[in-house]
């Protein structure tokens, strides 16, 4: 979603804004805009454009702007407003002495931007944003601090704000509450930004500012208070991931270069978790005493986490009898789920920053629920918000479609299914044993899968004129089936819907016909043979078959037009390898369709409001 990137400091911001806005570009966006304080008339300016940033840089080009060492940025993804140049921040003032970036939303806009016109404000965009704008000029007494504080608090909703002032142009002021905001300190300059990525080659030590903070930020210095202008000590961290890591390092795209990541990140979460046969989940904070305790979990994730959600119900649920339900974050809290001291929630996200999944923590702590996450990003808000963290280390995802982060997160949920199965007789401690052997295995497996690129590359060539795909797979790869069907569509825009193939006639069978593609997880398993049954009642309705089966099955050919293979594994290790040749699949289709696969159209990196 929104991106911000603030400067203060003796280098020329504007390129240092253009560049932090380019690493922030992988959150999505439609707009963007830059605002400085011009260093000799102390007065402040703005470019602002439609479309990508180099639509921005050529503007600033063919109309520049006057020296400056300070200044705020910003990518927009549109919500209140289209994405057009008016609607792009920062927003000014009536004065023109107050710009604002602001990423999030203001849920009482309508009725502030009333009142501000009441009072004579004259508004040019249709944004929610510029209200915040308006309300720090109704509150400026010429301290832009205390102006700022004022007038935040008649905001409702999610920010994370930057604001410049041309009556104290050595100044930058951030605020946030719900959307993520950072402080980054350098030698001599200083920056705010949504997140490390924007700021990683310029200074690794950040202040993670919390919800209700404000900081006022100079070359020299960085004053943190609360909304209530009390003063608090911030804590500064080390961030510890190198600058390459947000490089593609020679790949084509960062999905690509993720996707073959893959092997990295579960050999490093294996090292750090699996010490001999013993797992360790150091993070959870919780005793042995109170894992054993739980009589039921809740899963919340949104989009690809939830996915690894449903994979981790199958798996905690086999190995450890608790039941388990998966709920999409966003309708968790509508549905008053029934929660008491007994039941653990655990919340996947990626960002932890997903505004959903961030509500449902909120509504099931209040509820009385152990709160657990399993987060990639160090800091984050949904870090926060738990008692127990599993950090998946898996590296910063820039390429929006989820991958090394699905594993990752999957991995995680394998673990604390084996930590919970050794407090219950479910399964034997020789079964336990095994999974963990070949879990241990599966890193050196996905080599083999890698090296079917070139195949798959040419199946996706070959059966990406399909206008529609289904996807399906049984049991503990229904749930691969749906995060086959979200990759492909969310990178080539061709509708794929997922289904448990069992579920198939009772609907999706309507769609096959000559014109149809369906990718089938036909891995062996218990249900290989129902598996098989369901590809023949394709065939009959003449759909096209791309399989994803087993190494050694000759039997699958007869039945398919294409067919990858995956190493054999145990059956309830198989969505650890299928959601390889998933994302390959989807990665190539939208190449050969020449889509934007890192940043496909409408979609956000991190989905920061509800
Ligand atoms: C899909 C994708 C999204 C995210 C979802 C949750 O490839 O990336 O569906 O999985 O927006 O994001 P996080 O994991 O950051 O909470």
């Amino acid at each position: 979603m929104c991106g911000i990137i603030g400067y203060i400091g003796s280098k020329q911001a504007i390129p240092v804004l253009l560049d932090g806005l380019k690493k922030l570009e992988y959150r999505g966006y439609d707009s963007s805009g830059v605002g400085i304080v011009c260093s000799s008339t102390h007065k402040l300016d703005l470019r602002k454009m439609h479309g990508k940033i180099h639509n921005l840089e050529k503007l600033i080009k063919d109309k520049p702007v006057g020296q400056s060492s300070v200044g705020i940025s910003h990518t927009r993804w549109a919500t209140h407003g289209a994405p057009n140049k008016v609607n792009a921040h920062p927003h000014f003032d009536c004065s023109k002495k107050i710009l604002v970036v602001h990423n999030g939303i203001i849920e009482n806009y309508e009725d502030l931007k009333r009142t501000l016109i009441q009072k004579g404000h004259k508004f040019v965009s249709e944004t929610d944003t510029e209200v915040i704008s308006h309300l720090i000029e109704q509150n400026y007494n010429g301290d832009i601090f205390e102006a700022v504080k004022k007038g935040i608090r008649h905001l409702r909703g999610a920010f994370a704000l930057g604001v410049i002032c041309s009556d104290d142009p050595e100044k930058l002021v951030a605020a946030r509450v719900g959307s993520p905001l950072i402080v980054g300190i350098g030698n001599g300059e200083n920056f705010i930004a949504s997140d490390v990525p924007a700021i990683i080659d310029k200074t690794k030590k950040i202040i993670y500012l919390k919800d209700g903070e404000i900081a006022t930020i100079t070359r020299q210095e960085v004053l943190v208070h609360t909304f209530a202008g009390k003063q608090v000590k911030p804590k500064v961290n080390i961030v510890k991931f190198d600058v390459d890591a947000v490089k593609k390092q020679g790949y084509a795209h960062f999905m690509l270069k993720e996707i073959h990541e893959q092997p990295e990140v579960l050999a490093k979460i294996i090292k750090e978790r699996i010490h001999g046969n013993r797992i360790s989940l150091d993070g959870l904070k919780l005793t042995e005493k109170q894992l054993k305790a739980f009589k039921n979990i809740y899963i919340v994730a949104c989009g690809t986490a939830y996915h690894a959600g449903l994979v981790g119900k199958y798996v905690i649920e086999k190995l450890a009898s608790i039941p388990v339900s998966v709920d999409a974050a966003s309708e968790f809290r509508y549905r008053d789920p029934i929660i008491d001291n007994k039941t653990l929630i655990i919340a996947i996200s990626q960002s932890g920053e997903t505004a959903d999944t961030l509500a449902a923590v909120r509504e099931a702590r209040s509820k009385g629920a152990k709160i657990i996450s399993i987060c990639n990003v160090v800091g984050s808000s949904l870090s926060r918000d738990s008692d127990g963290i599993l950090y998946t280390h898996a590296g910063p995802e820039i390429g929006v479609a989820s991958t090394k982060a699905y594993i990752a997160q999957i991995a995680m949920l394998y673990l604390l299914a084996l930590k919970l199965s050794s407090h219950t007789d479910k399964i034997s401690e020789r079964a336990r044993l095994e999974i963990i052997k070949e879990l241990k295995t599966i890193p050196s497996l996905y080599k083999d899968i890698l090296k079917t690129k070139g195949l798959i590359s040419k199946i996706a060539k070959k059966n990406s004129h399909f206008g529609c795909f289904l996807f399906l797979g049984r049991n503990i790869n229904y749930p691969s089936a749906l995060e086959g069907a979200l990759k492909l569509k969310e990178i080539s825009y061709i509708p794929a819907e997922g289904y448990a193939a069992g579920e198939m006639k009772h609907g999706p069978i309507a769609l096959i016909d000559e014109y149809r593609a369906v990718v089938c997880i036909a891995v062996q398993s218990p249900t290989y043979e129902k598996m098989i049954s369901n590809i023949q009642e394709i065939r009959a309705r003449k759909g096209k078959i791309i399989a994803i089966a087993t190494q050694g099955d000759q039997t699958i050919k007869k039945h398919s037009n294409h067919v990858v293979y995956v190493p054999r594994t145990l059956d309830l290790l198989t969505p650890l390898l299928v959601a390889l040749p998933l994302q390959l699949f989807a990665y190539y289709v939208s190449v050969g369709l020449g889509c934007d696969v890192d940043q496909p159209r409408n979609l956000a990196k991190s989905v920061t409001v509800e």
